[in-house]
C-alpha cells in the first residue's frame, strides 16, 4: 500500500470516530489558533492532573473549523499528550503529533501545524504565534467575528 492509500485510510478512520472532540467544561488551558493561509480555526482545551507532584495533561479536546486532515490530526494528538507533562507536549512538533497518520502528503502539512499552534496556544501562550486579541466565546463566534481575531499563525510550506 503506498503512503498516501495507507494516508487516506487512517483519515477516514479518524474522522470517522475522531477521539475527543468538543468542548471541554472546567478546561485549565484553552488555546485558539487560525491560519492565516486557509482561513481555518482550531481551538484545543487542555486539563491537568497531579501525578505523583507532576503536573501531567490529563484529557485534551478540539473544536475545529478546519478540513478532515485537521480533525483527524487534532484527534490523534489529544490521544497522544495525554499523559504527558506540558514541557513534553510541547516538544512534540506536528510531525510528531500527526505520526499515527503516517506521512502527510505536502498540501497538508499545515493542518497539522495549525493542531500544533493551538496545542502550544494553550500550554505556553508566550511561544504561541503572536496576537493578543481576546478570545471568543466559542469558536463558533471567533469563526463568524474575524475583526475579534484568535491568535494567527503563518504556516511554513514544505521544503
Ligand atoms: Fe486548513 Fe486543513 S486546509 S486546516
Amino acid at each position: 500500500m503506498s503512503d498516501e492509500q495507507d494516508f487516506s485510510q487512517k483519515l477516514e478512520a479518524a474522522v470517522r470516530n475522531p477521539k475527543n472532540l468538543g468542548e471541554m467544561e472546567g478546561a485549565d488551558a484553552v488555546g485558539t489558533v487560525g491560519s492565516v493561509d486557509c482561513g481555518d480555526m482550531l481551538r484545543m482545551w487542555v486539563k491537568f492532573r497531579d501525578e505523583g507532584g507532576k503536573r501531567v495533561i490529563d484529557r485534551a479536546t478540539f473544536q475545529t473549523f478546519g478540513c478532515e486532515t485537521a480533525i483527524a490530526v487534532a484527534s490523534v494528538a489529544t490521544e497522544l499528550i495525554a499523559g504527558k507533562t506540558p514541557e513534553e507536549a510541547l516538544q512534540m512538533g506536528s510531525e510528531e503529533l500527526s505520526a499515527p497518520l503516517g506521512p502527510l502528503p505536502p498540501v497538508k502539512i499545515h493542518c497539522a501545524q495549525l493542531v500544533e499552534g493551538a496545542l502550544r496556544s494553550a500550554l505556553d501562550p508566550d511561544s504561541a504565534p503572536v496576537g493578543n486579541e481576546p478570545i471568543s466565546p466559542t469558536l463558533l463566534e471567533s469563526f463568524q467575528n474575524r475583526d475579534a481575531k484568535p491568535k494567527q499563525i503563518r504556516l511554513e510550506s514544505q521544503k
